[in-house]
């Protein structure tokens, strides 16, 4: 059931179930952070694999400092500058926090959401949410209340609505090695931002060899329309009712004959795009097409973000 009622999704949450809810990023599929029977019902209504840990979700400073300990000065900082928002930060678990959420690690991610109904909800219970995007194991994330009941509607007994997301892609998650802040998944925070911070970061790039950080899979995100990364969109053929093309802005003058376009933003806005792409991912889907292709964005500001989930939802190998 979708539905605004704080009352009735801490209901839920308190008698251990899992509910859907809002953040500024995407949806989560969220539980009792501190009850591993709750926890475990995320896994099973994800089909998430027990390795795959979970963001930790909580309302205010006290939280992070509670369940999360030793703090590198820099993290605080960025904790400061950036929470409530799109950052998670990894650090070393306090022993509330089980090996379930963790998937053993003895960092635990930490994240401070900034949507109003969530931060209500939050401060009507007394435990933080463990909460992964509400989307099942590999597929696209959640950017509505209607994403989450169209695929976890049957298993989630509350969803709470708040709109569409306004970021639309993950949170940034960082955490430090020694003094180098190292960038584990790129964001709704751009790095642009965290540059000024430090001069010594070190970017993750998407790797299949990483098992303590799955949303890293190079699979994932990906849609059921088979997605290819082209350069020029002007080489294809569009004779085909059957394909589409997904493009940033509205640039360029060609015909692209019967082909069924897709912009992520008419303005070539970051924002927009980002705000719109999963969106746009699942629309794939609902139009009968063989296969969709897209250009990736210039690497900068959200742009970066928004590429690396477009080279995890495209398929590996182009069926021409
Ligand atoms: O914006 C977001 O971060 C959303 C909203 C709901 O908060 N959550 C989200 O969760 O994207 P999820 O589970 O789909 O992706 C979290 C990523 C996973 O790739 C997971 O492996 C990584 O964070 N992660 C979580 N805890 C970790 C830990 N202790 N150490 C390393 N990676 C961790
Ligand atoms: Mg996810």
């Amino acid at each position: 059931m979708i539905g605004v009622k704080t009352d009735i999704a801490s209901a839920w949450l308190r008698a251990g179930n899992v509910v859907g809810i809002p953040t500024e990023t995407v949806y989560g599929l969220a539980a009792n952070a501190l009850n591993e029977r709750a926890v475990s019902k995320i896994f099973e209504v994800k089909k998430r694999p027990f390795f795959d840990p979970l963001i930790v979700h909580v309302s205010g400073f006290e939280e992070i400092e509670r369940y999360g300990k030793n703090a590198h000065p820099l993290l605080i900082k960025l904790a400061k500058r950036f929470m409530p928002g799109p950052i998670t930060i990894l650090l070393e678990k306090d022993e509330a926090i089980s090996d379930l959420v963790t998937a053993g690690s003895k960092f635990v991610a930490l994240r401070m959401p900034m949507h109003p109904l969530t931060q209500r909800l939050m401060r009507e219970i007394d435990f933080p949410l463990a909460a992964p995007s509400a989307n099942p194991f590999g597929y696209v994330s959640p950017t509505t209340a209607g994403h989450v009941e169209d695929q976890l509607g049957a298993l989630v007994p509350y969803i709470l609505d708040g709109g569409p997301c306004r970021i639309g892609l993950e949170s940034t998650i960082v955490g430090m090695d020694g003094d180098t802040l190292v960038v584990y998944r790129k964001g709704g925070l751009p790095i642009e931002e965290l540059e000024k911070y430090s001069n010594k970061i070190e970017i993750k790039e998407h790797s299949i060899s990483n098992p303590v950080s799955p949303g890293m899979l190079e699979s994932h995100y990906a849609p059921n329309v088979p997605l290819h990364l082209c350069d020029d969109f002007s080489s294809l053929d569009y004779t085909s009712e059957k394909v589409g093309i997904i493009s940033f802005g509205e640039s360029s003058d060609r015909s692209y004959g019967e082909a069924k376009r897709f912009v992520l933003s008419h303005g070539n806005d970051f924002n927009e795009a980002a705000a719109r792409l999963f969106r746009i991912l699942r629309e794939l889907e609902s139009f009968d097409l063989d296969r969709a292709y897209v250009k990736l964005l210039p690497e900068i500001g959200l742009g970066r973000a928004i590429n690396d989930r477009l080279k995890r939802a495209a398929v590996k190998k182009p069926t021409l």
